[in-house]
């Protein structure tokens, strides 16, 4: 989406899980965005279908103190305005066909073929949904309009169930239709990642084994579980984040430059990147993983209780809140450079970057500064909540000897652009609507990054897997993780307050 994208095609949204807090946060913040930023037709609607018995103005009220709280300054605008006039709802439920013949009739009326179908329910009804569409023959699309589906994650909990996943939706629509959402690819920095690197002379020579020693993932966390216990110990920190958030950092800085930047060419490289992963035999799964979990500590001076006293978390859970794993991959640019991932909750601080660790210089040319004292060189992509790129380097100390100082060169992106509220799903919707899958991901990928992490899965769903590392919540991790670079003579980024401010 560009300063000077048009207005995307006239549809109408229909929100499956209307009633719910990822609507009421995300969705309905990023559609006013969208229409300040008059990118959504004057033909747009939108129909939200829940379970609860409540007219269209009793709906929309719902959403006036979301939009109070999630989208500063809306309430009183004229495009908040304009956007509420356009909701309309429907009581139904989502496993009932009598819901979708009522919605097929709502559609009827509505002089517009072109429906997007945005599936903000619980996983569980995933399948469902989409069989009740088919069968209601809405997903049927024609000359004059399309019919699309935005799936959220988590798609699956394993490779088994993914494929199930897929298997199902694709049994009843085209791969074309479907619009599997990570919500990674709506941040502006992630995207940027690509523009860094391919839209760049200078860097793409150097991205590669000969000049790269390792590189490290970070997405780090303040927030705990809170009340999300009952999904959350379910699920672990390597379902959540691993095969989907990481897993997206990893392609695009690991990636082949596409030939174009056409969707199907955009993400043929990416998923290029997971084949080439090396697959977890089961000495790696235990040598080159690390699962961590937080005990009581203290964040920004509050105490924080241990994962296991969260409401809705098993008293002897043995489900990480934290993972470090370390990734090789078989292909000619990056056979030998260790890929580094950790992601973690109740962290100290909250901070997602890249880190790209270059060689050193070959020789220690100034003799008052010994090699393992000269400044590494690292190449610091910033995704957030800093936005930008850092790069250090050696400089020479002022003063009669020569000796070196670390030093940054720094691009923060608010000292060069105007960034506009986002919620990160508004370049998401928007490209649904225009047809753009680049930002969306394939069957394959998916099933290729839940093919990754099975063996883990696995291996930590044995009864007699030892619990996971205890880290203070506040801390950087648990010592393990330190211990799985130090191993390679390599140390973390320490993950202290913020880098660029
Ligand atoms: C979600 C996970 O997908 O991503 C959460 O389920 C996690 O557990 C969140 O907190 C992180 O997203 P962000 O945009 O805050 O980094």
């Amino acid at each position: 989406m560009t300063e000077s994208a048009k207005p995307a095609p006239p549809c109408v949204f229909v929100i499956f899980g209307a009633a719910g807090d990822l609507t009421r946060r995300l969705l309905m913040p990023a559609l006013y965005n969208l229409r300040r930023g008059k990118l959504l037709s004057d033909d747009f609607r939108i129909i939200g279908v829940a379970r609860g018995d409540k007219s269209d103005e009793a709906f929309r009220h719902d959403f006036d103190a979301g939009m109070r709280q999630f989208a500063e300054g809306a309430e009183n605008g004229a495009e908040w305005k304009w956007l509420r006039e356009r909701v309309s709802y429907l009581k139904g439920d989502l496993q009932d066909p009598a819901t979708y013949r009522a919605l097929g009739e709502q559609l009827a009326k509505i002089e517009q073929h072109n429906v997007l179908f945005y599936l903000a329910t619980p996983p569980s009804l995933f399948a469902p949904v989409v069989t009740h569409l088919s069968e209601a023959r809405l997903l049927q699309e024609r000359a004059d309009g399309w019919r699309r589906v935005i799936i959220e994650k988590p798609f699956g909990t394993d490779l088994r169930s993914a494929k199930a996943l897929n298997c199902k939706i694709l049994s009843v629509m085209s791969e074309k239709q479907i619009f599997r959402i990570d919500h990674y690819l709506g941040k502006e920095t992630v995207q940027n990642i690509m523009v860094f690197r391919f839209g760049n002379g200078i860097f793409e020579p150097l991205w590669n084994r000969n000049h790269i020693d390792h590189v490290q993932i970070t997405v780090a966390e303040t927030l705990g579980v809170g009340t999300r216990g009952r999904f959350y110990d379910a699920t672990g920190a390597l379902r959540d984040m691993v095969p989907n958030h990481l897993f997206q950092l990893l392609e695009l800085t690991a990636m082949e430059p596409p030939t174009c930047f056409d969707a199907e060419a955009v993400r043929t490289e990416k998923s290029k990147v997971l084949d080439a992963v090396h697959p977890f035999g089961a000495l790696d799964a235990k040598r080159n993983v690390v699962r961590g979990q937080y005990a009581a500590g203290a964040i920004g001076g509050e105490a924080v209780k241990a994962y296991r006293q969260s409401p809705d978390v098993a008293p002897e859970s043995k489900t990480e809140t934290y993972v470090a794993l370390k990734l090789m991959m078989d292909n000619w640019r990056w056979a030998g450079v260790p890929f580094y991932l950790r992601t973690g909750k109740a962290h100290g601080t909250r901070r997602s970057e890249i880190v790209i660790r270059f060689k050193q210089a070959p020789l220690a040319l100034f003799r008052d500064t010994p090699i393992e004292r000269l400044t590494p060189n690292d190449l610091v992509l910033h995704i957030q909540p800093e936005e930008g790129v850092t790069l250090s380097i050696g400089a020479k100390k002022p003063g009669p000897k020569v000796m070196m100082g670390g030093v940054e060169l720094r691009f923060d992106y608010k000292d060069y652009f105007e960034v506009a509220p986002s919620t990160g799903y508004e370049t998401l919707i928007y490209d649904c609507m225009a047809g753009d899958t680049t930002l969306f991901k394939r069957a394959e990928e998916i099933e290729a990054g839940w093919r990754i992490v099975q063996p883990l899965i696995d291996q930590w769903s044995e009864r007699s897997v030892d619990a996971p590392s205890p880290y203070p919540a506040g801390s950087q991790g648990p010592e393990q993780a330190d211990e799985l670079l130090a191993r390679d003579g390599r140390s973390w980024r320490a993950l202290l307050g913020p880098k660029i401010s």
